[in-house]
């Protein structure tokens, strides 16, 4: 399979046109990008360790019988995918209270949920992702009854999948961010797996290894990030 043009450039992705119609080649950059954009670096490693970590965890889950668009990882820095219509909302799962939701209920930091909260966002940085009642998915039509079932469905399990998994590795889940599209009709799970799109706390001592690390200006952001993958990989 060859890239043909680049099709869609995000802020961390390229998603590239190939000679098969129904495949994609995933790039990952190297720029990483928070509060929708406004902090941006250029940090060297970062493609890598996001292409990797992911192909992993897609792995993991289609082992597990999960949908995802994973096909094969080609390089450092690349996957092959295969060609989805994206749905407009992302979908969050919190297993312990962090970041927005801290920020936006002045829920305590660290609460454990159980069962876990999911979560519906519409994909808009314009509007800055802002959260959505599952009414309005309905109303909006960004996604049907079903759909939404089906989406809250899959992210209950990759959480307990990769939640399981990442446990054995010495690391807690704290939430992650999905999106899904579709393919003739099927829901399949896109986009990444990464710790740029989920919170990944030490089991042991409770150290950030994710995104907050750059968002946050911890410090030893790549470091962090190649410990996710030695752990996801051993
Ligand atoms: P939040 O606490 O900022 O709402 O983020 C919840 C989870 O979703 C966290 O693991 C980071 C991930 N996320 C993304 O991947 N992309 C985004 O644009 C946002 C807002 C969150
Ligand atoms: N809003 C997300 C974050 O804070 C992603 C982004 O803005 O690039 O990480």
């Amino acid at each position: 399979m060859k890239k043909t043009k680049p099709l869609y450039e995000g802020k961390a992705k390229v998603l590239w046109e190939t000679d098969s119609a129904g495949h994609m080649v995933q790039e990952f950059k190297n720029d990483a990008t928070a509060f929708d954009g406004t902090k941006h670096e250029v940090v060297q490693g970062k493609g890598s360790f996001n292409n990797r970590i992911s192909s992993h965890l897609f792995r993991l889950l289609a082992k597990a019988g999960v949908r995802t668009h994973f096909v094969e990882e080609i390089s450092d820095t690349e996957m092959i995918v295969e060609r989805l219509d994206m749905l407009k909302v992302e979908v969050v799962v919190r297993n312990i209270a962090a970041g927005s939701m801290v920020r936006r209920l002045g829920v305590e930091e660290g609460r454990k949920f159980d069962p876990p909260i999911v979560e519906f966002y519409l994909k808009d940085d314009d509007l800055h992702d802002p959260i959505l009642a599952e009414e309005h998915v309905r109303a909006l039509e960004l996604a049907t009854p079903d759909q939404i079932e089906t989406m809250k469905r899959s992210a209950l399990t990759v959480n307990d999948v990769l939640g399981g998994f990442l446990k054995e590795k010495g690391i807690d889940l704290v939430d992650f961010k999905l999106e899904f599209g579709t393919k003739d009709e099927e829901l399949v799970l896109g986009d990444e797996i990464s710790p740029d799109t989920c919170r990944f706390h030490d089991s042991k001592t409770g150290r950030i290894m994710d995104k907050d690390r750059f968002r946050q200006d911890l410090g030893g952001f790549m470091e962090a990030y190649g410990e996710v993958l030695d752990r996801v990989s051993s």
